[in-house]
Order: C-alpha cells, then structure tokens, then sequence
C-alpha cells in the first residue's frame, strides 16, 4: 500500500521525509518521491524502485526546504514508472495520495474541457488539477480544499502542500488512515504511527471524512461538514510502533478494508489496463503447453483455489483438479507430466502445501505458486511465481491474501484463456474490462459495513449458522463457514445449495441462520428455490444478493444484504467481503481474540 508523509518544521525536512519513507517500506512500494517548499517554491524528486534510488537521486539534486510531503507508491492506476510517482505536482501544489479515487476518469474529462493537461495515468493526478483549479478560480489554498474535497468519490488519504504558501500542510481522510503527528515547534501528517515513530510518539487519527489544516504550532482538524472538531491525540505504544493497526479496532478489520487497494495493486501487476489486456510477460509460463491444472492449498487458499477452478475450466477451458494439501500428498496420485502442479498459499510455508510440491516435484512436474511471501520455501522451490502483493497480513484469518488470490487467479484464467486461443483480443479486453472495476465496486461493498454489523448482533446468539452457494458462491459459502467459525467460535458449515436436500435441510428450524450467497446470475433462480426450501421449514434466511435478486427473491428474509451490480466473474471477489465482515462483526460482538483466535497459528509449518 502506499505510504504518506507530511513535515512543517524550521529544519529541512528532505532527510526526514527520506528516513520516514525508509519506515513506510513495510507496506510495499514500487517507487518514491518528495516535494519541498523552498523560499516558497515547489520542486521535487522522485525514483523508480527501491528508496536508495530517491536517496542517490537528492545526492545528485538536494532539496533543501522546511516543509515538505513524501510518497512510497504502490501501484493501482498506472504502471510504477517515475512519471507516475507521487508528488503530482501543478502550477500550484504539490499532492501525495494513498488510496483509489472512483470518479477519476469523469473529473480528468472535465479538468480536460477546462484546458488541465494531464501528464501521468494516475487517478491521482485528477486531485492536483481539481484542487488548482478551485485556485484558479480565485479561491485560496485551505477553501480550494474545503471546495474540491466534496467533489472526490472512492477511497483516500491526502497530503498537500501549496506553492508560494509557507508552512501550510493540508491533509484529508476517507478511507485509508492518517494520523497527525505532534512535534516540539514541528508537526506532521503520515499514513501510520509508524512513519511517525523517530519524529514523535504523540498521534492524533482522523476520522473518515475528516480533513486538516497543519501548520508548525498545531493542527485545526474539520470533519466531514466543515465543522471544526477535536480529535483524541494519544500516546503510541512501543508495540505500534511495528506494525500498526491504525485507528481500527483489528488487524483483519483493517486488512477486510484495505482490499480495495491491494486488489488494484494486484490488478495493476498482472493487467496492463491502457491496453485492456493481460500482461504476458509475468512468468516464464505457456498456458497452451499444459493440458491439466493440479491445484493444492489448505483452508482459506483452498477455497480461493476451488473458485480458481470454476474459471480457469469456463474461462481457458483448462480442466482443473483441486486438493486439500494434507489429503493429496498421502494420495499418490498418477500424474501426468502435461499436468501444471500448481500450490497456493499466503505464507508459502505451510508444510501439507510445501509436501504436496514435492511430491509433484518428484514426479517430474513443472510447478508454480500463488504466494505472498515471495521469499518463502514455496515460492522459491517453485519454477514460476505468481505473486498475490497482499503486503503483510497479520490478522490469522485470511482476508485479504484471499481476494488477492483470487484476484491472481481471475487475471491467470484469462491470460491462459488467450495462450490457449480459447478467447478473441474482444473477449479478453471484456474480461479485463470488468476486473478493473474491482477495486471501485470493493469501496463501495465496504460502505454496507454499518448494516453488517447490525445483522451480526443477533448472528452473535446462535449456536449454528449454514452457508449456501452455487458456482463460485459455493467455494464462497465454505470460506465463509470458516471465517465465522475461526474466530467467533460459531458452529458453521457451506454447502451447495444443490446439495441441501440431500441431508442437511433436516437441520433446518428457526434456530439455525441460512446465509444465502446468491448474485442474480445465471443460477440465481436455482439459488432461489433452495431458498425457498428452507423458508417453507421455518428457516432464517440473510440473502447476500444485488438489487435484482434481493427483488426476485420472494421468500421472507431475516436480513438482505444488497450489492451492487456487477459482472458475473467477479461476483467471488466482492462478495467474499459482505462474508468477511459477517464473521469480524460476529467475532466482536462476541467478545473473541478476533487477530489471534484460540488454538490458532498464522503459519502452520507442522503437519
Ligand atoms: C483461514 C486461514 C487458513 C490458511 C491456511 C493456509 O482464515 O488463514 O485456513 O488459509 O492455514 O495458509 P497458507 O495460505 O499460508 O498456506
């Protein structure tokens, strides 16, 4: 994810703007950059790559300047060359931003009607020339903000700095987090306490829709209606000083809301978006050579593989088997050498995936993995990698390094649908169309949070709840049994929908919620019968459905949860994240060790 850092101090800040970016690295980056306000003059520096790139860069060109903002970038719109590092600068100001801004491509039309000349791909960009050209309009910097901040949809942490205006820092929230430091005679702006750690340990959040103005003695922090308010500054624990959780209560409830980024970082690994198609050249891998997929993972990446499956055979028409890694490799199974041994796994440590790699090693297989950590045993015994780019997940219930396979798993199908000619540059492009639209759907999936954790009071007093799904909602509907199980300790179980009749409807009775995930595709009406079986015997049913499907319906519902409307792909990747915040907001109002359940270890490296 990206990283934000801000100083207004009496010093120049370049070196400490370096030093905190060097503390962002955590997060994963592709490039970097700083602005500074010299005698009132924006200049900047910025570098592919890894930081040292930006430190020989300020070697060659230092840039002296008391106030100034830095960026690690992560990145989802754009490819991570130096043109689209951050600061994205204008005439006037210069701005970093960590986040996804939905509307970017009406405002760039816009901007662009008023003479604005974009020069990057980024979504980013469109803030600097929004915010230039309320200045242009007369207004000064902190009302330009005020004005502009309104016109912004999506997901995202600001930091700007303005032309010929000294010792003014403007930040702004929605979405991801950002702190506000307090100094002696400084302050400052920065995506994590951590970023802030060796300037000061006294740390202010903002809310969501918060913005501020900070200025050498202090910050005056406004919410989302303008109105000055206070905000709790609080003294960081050394703990936090690692990794931090920000102002969420939970790792996994903030990992749950990082998804929409870290889905578009991926996208933007794996995509090459200017061109609607996917990119060929991330592994030394021929899709067309291959005439079988042999996927292995345990738990939450077995289920990310189980979807894998249903679009790697509709997709590229490749026939898949997939297998619990502790069942497969005590199976000795024949394997045929055209056969693509393929592991998924977050940690790339996990000893039932490592032994199933192996055995497959061992007959002679070509092996590729889905990892997040790439410098795992896994991935390094493995002939092509496929990185998830999840960053560190420290939650033990995976959420998401999940939608970050699948996330994999949806461009890998596609890309093997062209190799195998299966699909035309139309078809692709359609594909690759809709799994940009992601990240934007997955922001506003998170906005449905309030009304989850409604549904959960009561979900938080059951003994026994069922999870029904067709297609890629059943492998949904597993993962989503085991979420809630995991951490709030609740007896669940996925099924297929299909396969209610044939046992398990003789549990149903008004004890027992029925968590029907049902998008109104092509099976939703066969979804809806189930449904309706379950409703005639006294079942509690929650619908996770869209609009339409929430319409058609026609049974009673406990609760609905209604989704936008999307593409029939990657319904998976958006509705594991309703799944995901039924089993957290259950989790909490049971009162359970939602980051680190019992009996539970993120890594299992045993057998
Ligand atoms: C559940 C969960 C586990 C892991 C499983 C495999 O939320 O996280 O089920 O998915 O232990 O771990 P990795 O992916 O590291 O191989």
């Amino acid at each position: 994810m990206c990283g934000i850092i801000g100083i207004v101090a009496g010093r120049d800040v370049a070196p400490l703007l370096v030093d905190s970016l060097k503390r962002l690295e955590y997060r994963g980056y592709d490039s970097a950059g700083i602005a500074t306000l010299d005698g009132g003059a924006l200049a900047r520096r910025r570098a592919e790559g890894k930081l040292v790139n930006l430190e020989n860069h300020l070697k060659d060109q230092p840039l002296p300047g008391v106030v100034g903002i830095g960026h690690t970038r992560w990145a989802t719109h754009g490819k991570p060359v130096e043109r689209n590092a951050h600061p994205h600068m204008t005439k006037r100001l210069a701005v970093v931003h960590n986040g996804i801004i939905e509307n970017f491509a009406e405002l760039r039309t816009s901007l662009q009607a008023d003479g604005y000349v974009f020069e990057t791909e980024t979504d980013t960009e469109a803030v600097a020339h929004l915010v230039t050209r309320e200045m242009d309009r007369g207004l000064p910097p902190i009302d330009a903000v005020k004005a502009a901040l309104p016109q912004l949809q999506g997901a995202f942490a600001l930091a700007i700095i303005f032309e010929g205006v000294e010792g003014l820092l403007i930040g702004a929230r929605q979405g991801p987090p950002l702190a506000i430091g307090y100094g002696d005679g400084e302050m400052y702006l920065g995506s994590d306490a951590i970023a802030l750690a060796p300037l000061t340990d006294m740390i202010c959040y903002l809310e969501d829709g918060d913005w501020v103005v900070v200025r050498k003695s202090g910050a005056t922090i406004y919410d989302a209606q303008n109105n000055e308010v206070k905000r709790a500054v609080q003294k960081v624990q050394s703990q936090e000083f690692l990794v931090s959780k920000g102002n969420h209560r939970h790792f996994m409830e903030k990992e749950i809301h990082e998804q929409p980024e870290v889905i578009g970082h991926t996208l933007a690994h794996y995509l090459d978006l200017s061109t609607g198609t996917v990119r060929q050249d991330v592994a030394e891998l021929d899709f067309s050579k291959i005439d079988r997929l042999s996927m292995s993972a345990c738990g939450t990446a077995y289920y990310a593989a189980a979807i894998g499956k249903y679009w790697f055979e509709q997709i590229a028409r490749l026939p898949v088997d997939i297998d619990i890694a502790s069942e497969f490799r005590y199976r000795e199974m024949p394997l045929s050498k055209d056969t693509l041994a393929m592991f998924v796994s977050q940690s790339g440590e996990t000893a039932d995936t490592l032994a199933s790699l192996r055995y497959c090693k061992s007959q002679g297989l070509k092996i590729a993995s889905i990892v997040n950590v790439t410098t795992s045993t896994i991935a390094r015994e493995s002939d092509a990698v496929f990185p998830i780019l999840a960053g560190p997940e420290i939650g033990v219930a995976s959420t998401k390094a999940f939608t970050s396979q699948l996330t994999v798993m949806a461009s890998l199908a596609v890309m093997a649908a062209k190799q195998r000619g299966v699909i035309d540059d139309a078809q692709e492009r359609a594909l690759v169309k809709q799994l940009s639209e992601v990240p934007r759907i997955a922001n506003q999936v998170l906005k449905l949070e309030g009304e989850i954790e409604k549904i959960c009071r009561e979900l938080a007093q059951v003994k026994h709840v069922l999870y029904l799904g067709r297609g890629t909602s059943f492998p949904l509907a597993m993962e989503g049994a085991l979420k809630l199980k995991e951490i709030s300790y609740i007896h669940a179980e996925g099924y297929a929908a299909g396969e209610l009749k044939h046992g398990p409807i003789a549990l149903i009775d008004d004890s027992i919620p029925v968590i029907v995930i049902a998008p109104s595709d092509r099976l939703y009406e066969k979804t809806v019968s189930n449904m309706q079986e379950v409703a005639a015997r006294g079942g509690r049913i929650i619908l996770i459905s869209d609009e339409e499907g929430a319409k058609n319906a026609s049974v009673d519902t406990m609760a609905t949860i209604v989704m936008p409307e999307m593409a029939e792909f990657i319904t998976p990747l958006l509705y594991a994240l309703p799944v995901q915040m039924l089993a957290y907001y259950t989790a909490v109002f049971m009162g359970t060790d939602v980051d680190q359940p019992r009996n539970l270890a993120k890594s299992v490296t045993v057998e």
